[in-house]
């Protein structure tokens, strides 16, 4: 003990990969749970900066252990990349383990993402296309490759000859596209087995055991609670499960092992991809938030919508994860601005929603109800405690408390590991 889940709270890319870094400080494990190269966790620290989609933000700690765990799906090309961009830089990637129970991005998934969002024309997700929403696909339909099959190549090459003749029928017969080719593919994925093999462990009985011998294990949300297949804005969502109950599920822990769990809320939104955002700003302001906050995908570089806080949609993650303190991150950005808006509600026909309701095309009728607020129009980014913040940003800070029912423990005032307001110690 203890195990502390770090998760996205809004539509992803709140900055879990600068908290979790910051925490890893004090951790000996820190295990990736959900999602596969979708992601995009940005650190920065001593060592330069870093855009990770696979591999946990703790590897930067020659101290911490860093688990891929089951529940995430691994394209092993992109894996290797990043673990020789790693080395390149100087970064000991020896504490990388890979669960075996991780199921693999294949070729046709990364395919069928493309043929599939291009069929739903003008209701396309807006998915990264990276494969990940078909892969997840065939988990459950039973039709997965894990990569504890690849250490096996006879069975491997049993199980990908039936597979392949099926997603072939689909990939020619219902969207006229070529076939791909068996031999490749085997060769291909023989190629990263033999690659990667000395990463593959049990992983879930790794993080067990350290559990029961005392150690601390971090585990890192990917995406946010907004894009979770259940939970999200469906299905305007992503295809695994993003919130600390996918921490368990995902990584093999019982939710009894869990102490803390911290939601990490960008200090405003942003959202990219299609679905509904109550508190888009589709004006200047929006904009402003995009430039001021290098708003843009880190995995795609599409720019990111951006708005106000939503106070509804975050206190429904805080609920849902029983988030017990907030990581509030990039409130240097609103350093500028004379005011401020909230979100506290939502209005719809006339009636005040305190929930998000549960059908995206009732969520998209909904309206903010804005509570404005002062700005503190000073720096706050050489800020190092939470008494010297100015008393407007103080009590943008606790107004945030309030409305989501949770307290603050950390505060990010720049993209730098250091960059950081300790409110509450979580470690
Ligand atoms: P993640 O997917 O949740 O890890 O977040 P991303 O890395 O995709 O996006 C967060 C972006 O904000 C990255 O570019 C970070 O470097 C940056 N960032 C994180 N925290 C802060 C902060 O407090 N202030 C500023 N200015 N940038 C931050
Ligand atoms: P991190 O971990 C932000 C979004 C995509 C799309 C939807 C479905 O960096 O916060 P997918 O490819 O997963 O099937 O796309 O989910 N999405 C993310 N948005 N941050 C992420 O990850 C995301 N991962 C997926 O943009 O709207
Ligand atoms: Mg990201």
């Amino acid at each position: 003990m203890p195990a502390i889940a770090i998760i996205g709270g809004q539509w992803g890319d709140e900055g879990k990969g600068k908290i979790v870094d910051l925490l890893a400080e004090k951790a000996d494990i820190v295990a990736r749970f959900s999602g596969g190269n979708n992601a995009g966790h940005t650190v920065i620290n001593e060592f330069g900066e870093f855009k990770l989609h696979l591999i946990p933000s703790g590897i930067f700690h020659s101290h911490v252990d860093c688990l891929i765990g089951n529940g995430v799906v691994i394209n092993p090309r992109v894996l290797i990349a990043e673990i020789e961009t790693l080395q390149e830089r100087g970064i000991d990637v020896n504490r990388l383990f890979i669960s075996d129970r991780a199921h693999l991005v294949m070729p046709y998934h990364i395919l069928l993402d493309a043929l599939e969002e291009d069929a739903r024309g003008k209701n396309s997700i807006g998915t990264t296309r990276l494969g990940i929403g078909p892969a997840y696909t065939d988990k459950v339909a039973r039709l997965g490759i894990r990569f504890g099959d690849l250490l096996n190549k006879d069975l491997f090459h049993k199980r990908l000859g039936p597979i392949l003749n099926h997603k072939n029928a689909i990939i020619t017969r219902v969207f006229g596209a070529s076939p791909l080719s068996f031999d490749e593919i085997y060769q291909e994925y023989c190629n990263y087995a033999d690659r990667l093999l000395p990463f593959i462990r049990e992983t879930s009985l790794m993080v067990n055991e350290a559990l029961e011998k005392g150690d601390t294990v971090l585990l890192e949300g990917a995406q946010g609670t907004m894009l979770d297949i259940d939970f999200g804005t469906y299905p305007y969502v992503t295809s695994s499960s993003s919130t600390a109950g996918g921490a368990c599920l995902g990584i093999g822990i019982s939710p009894r092992r869990i102490d803390k769990i911290i939601g990490v809320y960008k200090a405003y939104t942003t959202r990219v991809g299609g679905g509904p955002m109550p508190t888009e700003l589709k004006d200047a302001t929006g904009v402003m938030l995009r430039e001021m906050g290098k708003e843009y995908g880190t995995t795609t570089g599409r720019p990111r919508r951006c708005g106000w806080f939503d106070s509804v949609a975050t206190r429904f993650s805080a609920r849902l994860n029983g988030f017990t303190g907030i990581a509030l991150t990039k409130f240097d950005i609103l350093d500028t601005l004379p005011t401020l808006k909230i979100c506290t509600g939502y209005e719809l026909d006339g009636s005040v929603l305190d929930n998000p309701p549960p059908n995206f095309a009732t969520l998209e009728k909904c309206r903010p109800i804005w509570e404005e607020v002062p700005g503190w129009q000073s720096s706050t980014n050489h800020i190092r405690s939470f008494d010297d913040l100015p008393g407007e940003a103080r009590q943008y800070v606790k107004r945030i408390e309030e409305l989501v029912g949770c307290p603050v423990d950390l505060i990010s005032v720049g993209p730098d590991r250091e960059e950081s307001i300790v409110v509450r110690p979580i470690l």
